[in-house]
C-alpha cells in the first residue's frame, strides 16, 4: 500500500474514488467545493432526502460530471464533534467500502471532520493505519483464492502539506504492517504456526538487516539455563518449545534496551487440566502476545526508531500426554523460585516467568510482557481495553497515554500485596493459581510480579483484545499501535 499527500483542489483530482465527508445540515470545505463543481448535486441529494449527513451514512455517486474523480463516496459525519473512536469508525467503514468497490486508488478527505483535539497529523497516521489494515486478507488455506484486494494507493487531502503529515502517513503505514503481521500469525492454525514456525519467522527479521540479530533457544539450551517452568508446559507436546530472541540495535550502544516479552502458546488445550471443547479452536490465538511483539518489532524496524529493542517470545504447545506436567507437580523456575503447578491450564505465566528472568541480562530500562493470559480479564473489562499492570506508576501512565494517543486503549489494574498472598503454596515457594476464581487476571499478574524484581515492568493482558470471535472471527493485532506509540515516545 502506498500513501501520499495532496494539497491541490480535490475537485480536479484524477482518482478512482473521491471520499468526502458532509455533516448533517451543512456543506462545508471539500463537500461544498464538490457541490459547486457538480452543479449543486449534493444540495439536491440533501433536498430529496437521499443523503442526510447522518453519522455513518454512506452514499456512492457513480456519476461525477465536473470532477476529476470517477466516483464519489459521500460519508455522513453527523451533527456533533467526533471522538477518536467515532473518527475511526467512519474511516474504517470508508476503507472497507473502497475494498468492496475494488478501486485501485482513492483520495481521502477527512480535514473537514470535527474531531475533538486531533490535528491533521493524527488523522493522517490513523487513516494510513486503517487503510493498511483494511486490505488484510487471510486466504492461505482457501483452495479457490478470492481475488487480491485492488486498493494500492491512498492519497490524503490536506489544505496544508508538511513533513509532519507525510511522516505521520509513513508511520501509519508501518503500524499497519506490524498489525497485519500480528494478525497473520494469530490467524494461522496451530498445525501451521507451531514453535518452530515462530522461530523461522523470528529469524526472518535478521535477514539483510545488520541492525537485527536473532537467537533461538532449543529445549536443550533452555534446560541448561534452568528454564524448567517454561519446559514444564511444552513437556506434553511432540513439538519442542523454542524461545526466540530478536535484538534490534537502532539506538546508541549505551542506550538501555526496552524488552518486550510475548506469550507464545501456539495452542493451549489446557494440558492435563484439559479445557472444555467449546471454542477450543480459538486457543490457536494463545500466541497473540508473541504475535504482537513480532508485529511491534516489524513496525519499529520499518520506522527505523533510534532505540534498542529486544523481543523475547516463549513459544510452546500446551498438550496433554503421558509426558505432560500433572497438577501437583513442582518445578524450579530459572529464577530459583519453585512453583507448584496446581492447574496446567494456567500455563502462560509459567512460560513468561522464565522469559522474564532471561530478560535480566539486558539490564533493561523497561520490560513489557504481552499475553492472552486470562479469561477472567474478559469478564472484568470486556473486549475494549487491554489490561495494564505494572510495578512502576510512571510506566503504567506512559502505557495508558500511549493507548489513548494511538486509540488502542489500555486500562490500569491494581497489583496489591493481597493478591500476591493468594499464591502461597504449602509445598513450594509459589503456586500457579490464586485461591479461587475471583480476580483471576490480577492473581495471574501478581504471579508474574514475583519475577519482576530487577527492573521496571508492565504486563498487558490481551485476552479480550487480541482477536474477535463470532462472525468476524480473526485477529486484531492489538496492542501493536499502543506499543509502537510507547516506543516512539521512548525514542524522543
Ligand atoms: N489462554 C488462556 C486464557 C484465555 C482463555 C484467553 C479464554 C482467552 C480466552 C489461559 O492460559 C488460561 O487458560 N487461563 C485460565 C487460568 C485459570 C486456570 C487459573 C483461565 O483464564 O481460565
Ligand atoms: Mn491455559
Ligand atoms: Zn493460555
Amino acid at each position: 500500500m502506498e500513501f501520499s499527500l495532496r494539497t491541490a483542489d480535490a475537485t480536479t483530482a484524477k482518482t478512482a474514488c473521491l471520499v468526502i465527508v458532509a455533516a448533517e445540515g451543512k456543506l462545508t470545505g471539500v463537500a461544498n467545493a464538490v457541490d459547486k463543481a457538480t452543479n449543486g448535486t449534493l444540495t439536491a441529494l440533501v433536498k430529496s432526502g437521499d443523503f442526510s449527513g447522518k453519522k455513518g451514512e454512506q452514499l456512492l455517486l457513480p456519476v461525477t460530471n465536473g470532477l476529476g474523480a470517477q466516483r464519489v463516496l459521500l460519508v455522513g459525519a453527523g451533527k456533533d464533534a467526533l471522538n477518536d473512536q467515532g473518527f475511526i469508525k467512519l474511516v474504517k467503514a470508508a476503507a472497507k467500502k473502497l475494498v468492496a468497490l475494488k478501486v485501485k486508488d482513492a483520495l481521502l478527505c477527512v480535514e473537514d471532520l470535527d474531531v475533538t483535539g486531533r490535528d491533521m497529523a493524527w488523522r493522517a497516521q490513523q487513516a494510513a493505519r486503517l487503510c493498511g489494515e483494511a486490505v488484510y486478507q487471510f486466504t492461505k488455506f482457501k483452495s479457490k483464492k478470492p481475488p487480491k484486494v485492488a486498493l494500492k494507493k491512498v492519497t490524503l487531502q490536506s489544505s496544508k502539506g508538511s513533513a509532519t503529515i507525510k511522516n505521520a502517513l509513513a508511520n501509519g503505514r508501518a503500524i499497519a504492517s506490524g498489525v497485519n503481521l500480528a494478525r497473520e500469525l494469530g490467524d494461522l492454525p496451530g498445525n501451521a504456526c507451531d514453535p518452530s514456525y515462530m522461530a523461522t519467522r523470528g529469524r526472518a527479521f535478521a535477514k539483510n538487516n545488520p541492525k537485527v540479530t536473532t537467537k533461538v533457544l532449543d529445549e536443550k539450551q533452555m534446560k541448561a539455563l534452568g528454564m524448567n517452568s517454561l519446559l514444564s508446559v511444552s513437556a506434553g507436546s511432540d513439538n519442542p518449545g523454542k524461545t526466540v530472541i530478536v535484538e534490534y540495535k537502532g539506538g546508541k550502544k549505551t542506550d538501555k534496551p526496552v524488552v518486550l516479552i510475548g506469550k507464545g502458546v501456539t495452542f493451549d488445550s489446557g494440558g492435563i487440566s484439559l479445557k472444555p471443547g467449546q471454542s477450543m479452536d480459538e486457543m490457536k490465538y494463545d500466541m497473540g502476545g508473541s504475535a504482537t511483539v513480532y508485529g511491534t518489532m516489524q513496525t519499529v524496524i520499518e520506522m527505523g526508531l533510534p532505540i534498542n529493542l529486544v523481543a523475547i517470545v516463549g513459544c510452546v504447545e500446551n498438550m496433554p500426554s503421558g509426558k505432560a506436567t500433572k497438577p501437583g507437580d513442582i518445578v524450579t523456575s530459572m529464577s530459583g523460585l519453585t512453583i507448584e503447578v496446581l492447574n496446567t491450564d494456567a500455563e502462560g505465566r509459567l512460560v513468561l516467568c522464565d522469559c522474564m528472568t532471561y530478560a535480566e541480562r539486558y539490564k533493561p530500562q523497561a520490560v513489557i510482557d504481552v499475553a492472552t493470559l486470562t479469561g477472567a480479564i474478559i469478564i472484568g473489562l470486556g473486549h475494549h481495553p487491554t489490561a495494564i499492570y505494572s510495578n512502576n506508576d510512571e510506566l503504567s501512565e506512559q502505557l495508558v497515554a500511549a493507548g489513548n494517543e494511538s486509540a488502542d486503549r489500555g486500562w490500569p489494574m491494581p497489583l496489591w500485596d493481597e493478591y500476591g498472598e493468594e499464591l502461597k503454596s504449602p509445598f513450594a515457594d509459589l503456586q500457579n493459581i490464586g485461591a479461587g476464581r475471583a480476580g483471576g487476571s490480577i492473581t495471574a499478574a501478581a504471579f508474574l510480579a514475583k519475577f519482576a524484581t530487577k527492573y521496571n515492568w508492565a504486563h498487558l493482558d490481551i485476552a479480550g483484545t487480541f482477536w474477535n470471535s463470532g462472525a468476524n472471527k480473526g485477529a486484531t493485532g492489538r496492542p501493536v499501535p499502543m506499543l509502537v506509540e510507547y516506543l516512539s515516545k521512548v525514542a524522543k
